[in-house]
Parts: structure tokens; C-alpha cells; sequence
């Protein structure tokens, strides 16, 4: 009996015919799995050479594959869109071999499996997110979505091209198929319209939602178990979308708003040439837009309060300006929305959930019942871990604050409630996902 291995796996190209009394150890099945290696068994026929995934406009454009079997479409891989064989891009150190711990770093898990990150959108935000989560090699694998045919494929090979200078060896993949979010835990969505200039976050509610539908319904099919992170907009309705659509632990479904908000609020202290932004510390809750609620009483420099340092009236333009932010930058871009800090913030909420660290970020959310509220989706404070939102953390607002946040929460719920109207809305919410 001779051993196969995941060397020889890699080496194989897209199908390894095995003779008779050869066995393939664990690891090699593990890596051909990942590679969409075929592995033909002594003795069977072997099946007829499979055609490079096809690219054309005509491919199945971001719907959920039609076959969901083994035998599917394989993802547009980096090899296929860069004209190669059909085989997947093999990357010189494999996710298998973190898996058992043969090469590299511990897992983030400590150990364990190295997860695996999906980006569904390769927009600026979706394409900037993919790289991020690729340079902190804390995934086994970076898998990047998009409608548009080759388009994830080439920037997952632009960035891989990288690599070296980047400093990561985590493998990308890029594909037009949403079966190739196969087997991820964490899912950034950022499918969906950007803001034009002049237009608010909500004249973007009916188009937003109807791609919404069709990434969810791929993504409850090809990755059950996924953790996702919504940037698409309007934030608080999408990311009720997508809980609705997907049918996910209303802890798996985050919003990515605060993190962004905070920055930005962080990054306009700066400004005033009294910190850097790195030594604020803030949190923006509410809603990613009008009625964003940035409590002074949890802001510090440092760890002096915010308002032993600047003054009252600085304080509150800050806060407008920040609750401006997102429409200051289209409006100076004219032909979209910001990205660098966005997608930076996205990538930060999946790194926070990956490596375990249980620091206090903003994430919209629902809250439990904390601050007084029930249902609704809001931006709060929280604590995530390596599966989503563990907990809301109550901090001890002001008055006002509470009053502001309570507010929000209601404006929140009603244009929620508003979805209803949409053709695309969601008939009953789709039944709670197996696992929590
Ligand atoms: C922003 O505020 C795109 O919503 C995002 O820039």
C-alpha cells in the first residue's frame, strides 16, 4: 500500500486517479476538498475532463447555484480566470496544514481550524475588506463574490500578487457563483448600490433589498453556519434583511455602522490637533445616518473625558459632522461612497470575532431588551465572540443619551416596518437556523 499526500494532491492538477493500494491520508482529502481536486478512485472510470467554470454574462449572475451537489459548478478560481487549468488557485502553504497545525501560526482558534472569510461585492468596499482580512493571515482562506463575471477572480489574483510585499500567505479565491461561500464563517456583505450624490441612504432601500434577497438565499444555502456582517445600505434595514432572508440567530446577523462612526468621530477629534485619532476612544450607536447618538459621557482621550478637552461647542460639530461623514465624502467623490474606512471597519468586526478579542465596539444590533429596548435593530455597544454577538454591554448613559438612543431605536423600527411594502420583503421570517 503506498500513502498519497496533500503534496501530491497539489501537485495534481485538477484530478489524481488513484492506482490500486494507494490510500490518501486525512490531510490530502482535507486539501483536495479545498482545492476542488478530483480524486478517482483505483478501478473507477475516470470521468470526462471537466470545462473551465464558464465566466460569460450568461453564468449564473450571484444567484444560488442551481446544483448545490459536490458535482456543482466549481468557483471561478483564480487558475480558471487567469486562463489556466479549472484546478482552484493552490497557494504555497495550505489551510489543510494550518488545520493540523503542520505549518504557520497557531489557529485563531488557538490551535483549531483556521476559519474561513467570505466578501459577497467587489466594490471598492468588498475588494479593500477581501485584502484586509487576508493580511491579518488570521483566516484559512478569503473567498470574494461578485456579480460582475471575472471581477472577483482577477482582484483576488491582483491581491494574491501581492502577497509577498503585503506580508500574508492567506489563499484568496474570486468567483461570480455564491457556491463558492461554501463552508464560510464569516460573511461581509457588501452587495449593493452605493449612495450618489444627493441621494440618502433609504432612496436605496427597494434595489438594495432585492440584491439582499438573492446573496442571502445563496449564502443560507452554500454557508448555514456563516457569522455576517452587513455594510450594504440603509445598514438597519438591510442588515434586518438579511437576518429575515437568511433565517440566521439574530446573533450571527451584525450590522457594521458603529465601528465606521466611532472611527470617524475619532478621526475628526484628531483634526483638532489635541490627540491623535488612535488615542480617542468613542462609540457612535443609534442609526447609521440621522439619528446617530454619540454619548460624550463614554468619550475619552486617553483616559481624560472628552469634555475636559475640548469644549462644548467643538464637541457638537463634531458629532454633526460625523453623522455627515458618509455624505461629505460622496459628495466629493460625486460617483460613489467612501470605502477606505468602511471596508477597514467591516474587516476589523470579523478580525474582533476570529481572534477572540473582547474589546467593546459598536455594531447594530438587537438589543436583548438592554437600555429599555426590545425590538428593534440598533447600533449599541457590544461584545462579540468567534460566532457573533455575545453580549450587549450597558454602560451608563446620561439621561439625554438613553432618551436619544431610545429614539433612534423607534425611527429605526418604524422604517423596518416600512420593508413590508417592498416587493421583495420577506413573507413570514424564515425559520430560526439549526444551529445558534
Ligand atoms: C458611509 O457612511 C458607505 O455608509 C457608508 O460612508
Amino acid at each position: 500500500m503506498s500513502i498519497v499526500t496533500a503534496a501530491d494532491v497539489e501537485a495534481a492538477g485538477a484530478r489524481l486517479q488513484l492506482r490500486p493500494g494507494q490510500r490518501l491520508t486525512p490531510l490530502a482529502r482535507d486539501r483536495a476538498k479545498e482545492l476542488g481536486v478530483e480524486i478517482v478512485e483505483a478501478g473507477a472510470a475516470a470521468p470526462a475532463v471537466p470545462t473551465a467554470p464558464s465566466t460569460s454574462p450568461a453564468a449564473t449572475p450571484m444567484q444560488p447555484a442551481k446544483d448545490a451537489s459536490a458535482s456543482a459548478r466549481p468557483a471561478t478560481s483564480l487558475a480558471a480566470s487567469a486562463g489556466g487549468s479549472t484546478r482552484p488557485f493552490a497557494p504555497l502553504v495550505s489551510g489543510a496544514m494550518y488545520r493540523r497545525n503542520g505549518l504557520g501560526p497557531q489557529g485563531a482558534n488557538g490551535g483549531g481550524r483556521r476559519p474561513r472569510a467570505g466578501v459577497v461585492g467587489a466594490g471598492h468596499v468588498g475588494a479593500m475588506a477581501a485584502l484586509r482580512l487576508a493580511e491579518s493571515d488570521l483566516f484559512d482562506h478569503v473567498a470574494i463574490v461578485d456579480v460582475v463575471p471575472g471581477l472577483a477572480a482577477g482582484l483576488a489574483l491582483d491581491m494574491w500578487h501581492g502577497a509577498g510585499l503585503y506580508g500574508f500567505s492567506t489563499p484568496l479565491s474570486g468567483s461570480d457563483d455564491l457556491s463558492s461561500l461554501r463552508g464560510c464563517d464569516y460573511i461581509i456583505i457588501t452587495a449593493g448600490k452605493p449612495r450618489q450624490p444627493g441621494m440618502t441612504r433609504t432612496d436605496l432601500t427597494a434595489g438594495n433589498a432585492a440584491i439582499m434577497k438573492s446573496v442571502c438565499e445563496g449564502i443560507r444555502q452554500h454557508a448555514p453556519d456563516a457569522t455576517l456582517v452587513v455594510v450594504s445600505n440603509p445598514l438597519e434595514e438591510m442588515t434586518h434583511l438579511a437576518a429575515q432572508y437568511t433565517g440566521f440567530a439574530q446573533s450571527r446577523v451584525l450590522g457594521m455602522a458603529g465601528v465606521l462612526d466611532s472611527a470617524r468621530f475619532c478621526a475628526l477629534v484628531g483634526l483638532t490637533g489635541k490627540a491623535r485619532p488612535q488615542d480617542v476612544r468613542a462609540l457612535a450607536l443609534g442609526s447609521h445616518g440621522p439619528e446617530m447618538v454619540i454619548p460624550l459621557s463614554q468619550a475619552f482621550v486617553g483616559n481624560a473625558p472628552i469634555e475636559s478637552v475640548l469644549d462644548a461647542s467643538t464637541l457638537s460639530a463634531i458629532v454633526e459632522r460625523t453623522r455627515e461623514s458618509g455624505g461629505e465624502v460622496v459628495k466629493l467623490l460625486k460617483t460613489g461612497s467612501a470605502y477606505f474606512s468602511p471596508a477597514e471597519s467591516a474587516a476589523a468586526m470579523v478580525r474582533i470575532m476570529a481572534s477572540g478579542s473582547n474589546e467593546v465596539i459598536a455594531a447594530c444590533v438587537r438589543p436583548q431588551g438592554a437600555y429599555g429596548l426590545t425590538d428593534a435593530r440598533v447600533g449599541l455597544p457590544v461584545r462579540l465572540d468567534r460566532r457573533g454577538l455575545k453580549e450587549v454591554v450597558q454602560l451608563p448613559l446620561r439621561p439625554g443619551e438613553l432618551q436619544a438612543l431610545r429614539e433612534a431605536a423607534a425611527r429605526i423600527a418604524q422604517r423596518i416596518e416600512e420593508l413590508a411594502q417592498l416587493p421583495s420583503a420577506p413573507s413570514a421570517p424564515a425559520p430560526a437556523a439549526a444551529t445558534a
